[in-house]
């Protein structure tokens, strides 16, 4: 883990849980509150497709290759979604963080949440797509070890762990916060990843 203990930040009654299909209208509560820009820097793109797919990603969660996570706050509030999706071992994930919560851990506490659960149904990697001017998710990748990628022409990076490379080269290493340079590939389509490919019309 990161020296900053995340939780520490956000007082008792913050938590990180499993998201349910019962978690929907929650979920969806969520997204009206997000802020358009976040919301851009979620999905990489604009309008409603990409919130729809989102919320319809919380039917297919299995906790193992299709994870999605819900920060909820002490009154039960939905404040924070995180993700992943795995197609042969191989997970994409992304966060949001409502605007006011922003900037207390809670990105970190999340991203910590989600290499935990990689790391325990086997993927093999745990990347992300970001864009090259996202500083805030680009520093959350880094506390949580993750290295960072050279971008592409459409001005994104990917931060990554290289789970089973770093298991490989030595059993002992600590599986969350570590810091390891590894090589990853430099190109890379936003469109043609999981979580940010809008469904067609
Ligand atoms: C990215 C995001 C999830 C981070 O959530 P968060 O709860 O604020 O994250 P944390 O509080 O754990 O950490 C934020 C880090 O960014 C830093 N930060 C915040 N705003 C910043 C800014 N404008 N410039 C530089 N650094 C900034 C904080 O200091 C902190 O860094 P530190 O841990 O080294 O001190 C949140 O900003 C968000 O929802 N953004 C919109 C959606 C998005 O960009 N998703 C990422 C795509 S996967």
């Amino acid at each position: 883990m990161s020296a900053r203990h995340p939780w520490a930040m956000l007082g008792e009654g913050f938590r990180i849980r499993p998201a349910t299909q019962a978690d929907h209208p929650a979920l969806a509560g969520l997204i009206r509150q997000m802020d358009k820009s976040g919301l851009y820097e979620r999905h990489f793109a604009h309008g409603d497709a990409p919130n729809q797919a989102l919320l319809q990603r919380l039917a297919e969660a299995d906790g193992r290759d299709r994870v999605v996570l819900l920060g909820v706050g002490a009154d039960g509030t939905a404040i924070a979604h995180a993700e992943y999706v795995s197609v042969a071992t191989v997970a994409e994930f992304a966060l949001m963080v409502l605007p006011a919560w922003r900037g207390r851990g809670i990105g970190q506490a999340l991203l910590a949440a989600l290499l935990e659960i990689a790391v325990r149904s086997g993927q093999s990697r745990l990347h992300g797509l970001i864009q090259a001017g996202n500083t805030a998710a680009i520093r959350v990748a880094r506390g949580q070890g993750f290295t960072v990628g050279i971008g592409d022409e459409r001005a994104t990076v990917i931060v990554s762990r290289h789970i089973a490379q770093e298991r490989a080269a030595d059993p002992t290493v600590p599986q969350t916060g570590a810091s390891i340079t590894i090589p990853i590939p430099v190109r890379h389509d936003p469109d043609r990843t999981a979580l940010h490919r809008c469904p067609g019309p």
